[in-house]
């Protein structure tokens, strides 16, 4: 089996944020569990530089759009690369490649009518980049709450509606199609009104960042038909080489935001159907970090909180953690200081920190540095060895459900059941008068700490590494690998924060 992970591609119209950094450092976590589990794993991200949107935040910097949007992809890269983002691939919608795919993808859809050329009479939200009727408008703006402008014009259209019974079907079918499950109700919900047909195309004159139309060069492509595209031509759809899209696509996973769920769910599940390829394994849209007032933190609105002020702080790996920790896929979150100090403190120097330490040093004191060998378990060693055990299944399972928070949450149950054990065995008195039953306690405590270790690393690369070599041992793919005869406690890993 395979395994493809894609995050959306974000609009260069601004540097990213927390929101997008959690989009992408969730997928990236989901990624290294499936290489960690020993799939063949493929990570997609990148950037969604056409549409009007990106066209306007060029022209307010007094630069050409693609100038702009070259000069923005430096910090995207940049800031993925301190946030160790393990992406295989990334991806810009202005390249030659995605340009040609799109450009076969329309030209197949029109030869075939299901495009065809009409007026349209509606609403156009350039901040979500989406076309609105009349009746979709709640109090003059988008149903998002967004500013729509009037637009008339000869335009071409993909025949959704046409679609619209298969796509229905497909979701009743494929239970685990569209996660969580209250965002299927609301696709359901959206399919069972009336669905009319797309608008995929800009007059030139009005929008010329696009994708030219290759039936009729006086339209751009609207950006989100081009936008969907790319996670399909990224892996070689309608390139010259299919290998990879053949080999990954049966199992791509998109993770998304809410907001951009009927984009994914109804617009490119359509394009797919039309154009005769299969359908996504998996659409999951998780929720929205809040701003303190309960408003979606957004570039467009701002204030924002950028991701790499916060990692000066608790590290980069403290704020991985945080996010894939602290809430449960698919939830909103409020997103404070105070919250990310708790969490850190509570299962990071508390729970896993002291509790390496404590074995380290009384390896180093009662053992040489050395961990003790055990051949026999006593019942309390039997009952903590089984968690330690089933520790890697727990995590497969809950991975593949798509819940990182709840593989993270079996790791940090494992370490509180070895803080239990350490402090009834108390191997601190036992080493004085019952050598044997220090060393059984260690020999245990020592394998959850190089179990954790290695199940951590998905989350936090950089200190699950320094974790292990402590341990005396490495990560080599997904093998644990001796690197050292002596254990090394050094300094505290996680120290407290403030
Ligand atoms: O929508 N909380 O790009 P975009 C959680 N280019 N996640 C958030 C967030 C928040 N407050 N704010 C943003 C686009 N995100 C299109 C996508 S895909 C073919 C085209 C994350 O720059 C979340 O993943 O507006 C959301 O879906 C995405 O950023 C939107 O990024
Ligand atoms: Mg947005």
């Amino acid at each position: 089996m395979t395994f493809y992970i894609t995050t959306p591609i974000y609009y260069v119209n601004d540097t990213p944020h927390l929101g997008h950094a959690y989009t992408t450092i969730v997928a990236d976590v989901l990624a290294r569990y499936h290489r960690l589990l020993g799939e063949e794993t493929l990570f997609l991200t990148g950037t969604d530089e056409h549409g009007q949107k990106v066209e306007q935040a060029a022209k307010a910097r007094g630069l050409p759009p693609k100038e702009h949007c070259d000069q923005m992809v430096v910090q995207f890269k940049e800031i993925w690369k301190e946030l160790n983002s393990s992406h295989d691939i990334f991806m810009r919608t202005t390249e030659e490649f995605h340009y040609k795919g799109v450009q076969s993808a329309l030209q197949y859809l029109f030869d075939r009518g299901d495009i065809y050329e009409h007026t349209y009479d509606g609403w156009y939200s350039v901040s979500e980049e989406i076309f609105y009727t009349e009746k979709d408008l709640i109090d003059g703006k988008s149903p998002m709450g967004k500013e729509v402008t009037r637009v008339s014009e000869r335009n071409y259209f993909f025949r959704m509606s046409k679609y619209k019974d298969a796509l229905l079907s497909y979701i009743e079918t494929n239970p685990n199609f569209i996660q969580p499950d209250h965002k299927k109700s609301e696709v359901l919900g959206f399919l069972r009104g009336e669905v009319g047909d797309l608008c995929i195309s800009r007059p030139k004159e009005r929008l010329s960042w696009g994708i030219e139309l290759p039936f009729d060069k006086n339209f751009v492509t609207y950006v989100w038909f081009d936008a969907l595209l790319n996670y399909a031509t990224a892996i070689g759809y309608r390139g010259s080489n299919t290998e990879k899209y053949k080999k990954f696509w049966p199992n791509v996973v998109h993770l998304i935001g809410k907001d951009i769920l009927i984009t994914h769910t109804v617009y490119w599940t359509t394009m797919l159907l039309a154009l005769g390829e299969s359908l996504p394994k998996a659409i999951f849209a998780h929720g929205w970090w809040l701003t303190g007032d309960n408003k979606k933190m957004s570039k467009s609105e701002g204030p924002v909180v950028k991701p790499l002020d916060l990692r000066k702080e608790i590290g980069v790996d403290g704020l991985r953690y945080f996010l894939a920790r602290d809430v449960v896929l698919g939830n909103d979150a409020q997103f404070s200081r105070d919250l990310v100090i708790q969490r850190l403190n509570a299962e990071l120097s508390n729970n896993l920190g002291n509790l390496l330490s404590r074995c380290l040093n009384l390896i180093v004191k009662y053992f040489d540095s050395k961990v003790p060998e055990v051949n026999t378990l006593g019942e309390e060693s039997k009952i903590l060895k089984a968690q330690i055990i089933e520790l890697p299944k727990i995590i497969e399972a809950e991975v593949r459900k798509l819940k990182p928070q709840s593989a993270i949450g079996a790791i940090i149950d494992l370490l509180s059941a070895t803080n239990k054990y350490i402090d009834i065995r108390a191997p601190w008195k036992k080493a004085k008068d019952d050598l044997p039953h220090a060393a059984e306690t260690l020999s245990v405590v020592f394998e959850s700490l190089l179990q954790a270790g290695k199940w951590l690393s998905p989350v936090m690369p950089e200190r699950s590494s320094q974790l292990l070599e402590r341990l005396g041992y490495k990560l080599e793919g997904n093998e644990l690998i001796r690197s050292s005869e002596n254990v090394t406690p050094g300094d505290p890993l996680f120290p407290r924060l403030e």
